[in-house]
């Protein structure tokens, strides 16, 4: 599977440990930050990220800053972007079985190293169902996305 990973100065050190964990099992792109640096911004990394979801240049993402929300808006703004902040493996694996989540967004500031990793396990180990039910919600939510995209 084919990963994409971001993240600002507040999430810079879990991305890197992310990325070692994950490197010898799946085709990881690093979409930034490249290095430590206490000014940068969230939306520069998670944009590109969150275009390479929706574009199918990488089948999942995962968007760290210091809280996961500033990723976690800036990821839902892109189309076809589905993106969750997560903080428990409940909905880390519900929230793509129920709802083809694409992106998983994690407070590197509110999780530890070692349960982080247990979110983004959850999420890449788990597939969209596809159930009708789920289908038919899915449809809706593309409606609305269509309607407010111009
Ligand atoms: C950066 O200090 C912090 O504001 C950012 O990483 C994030 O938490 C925003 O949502």
């Amino acid at each position: 599977m084919k990963i994409g990973i971001a993240a600002d100065h507040g999430g810079f050190e879990l991305k890197e440990l992310i990325k070692k964990s994950l490197q010898d099992h799946f085709e990881i792109t690093d979409f930034g930050a490249d290095s430590y640096d206490a000014q940068d911004d969230y939306p520069d990394f998670v944009q590109p990220l969150a275009e390479a979801v929706a574009q199918n240049k990488v089948e999942r993402g995962i968007a760290i800053c210091g809280s996961g929300i500033g990723a976690c808006i800036v990821a839902n703004k892109i189309q076809g972007v589905r993106a969750a902040l997560i903080n428990e493996t409940y909905s880390a694996h519900q929230g793509v079985e129920h709802d083809d989540m694409n992106i998983i967004c994690i407070g590197a500031r509110v999780v530890g190293d070692v349960y982080a990793m247990e979110l983004i396990h959850a999420f890449l180990n788990a597939g969209y169902t596809g159930e009708e039910r789920h289908a038919r919600r899915l449809t809706k939510l593309k409606n609305i996305e269509d309607r407010n995209t111009k």
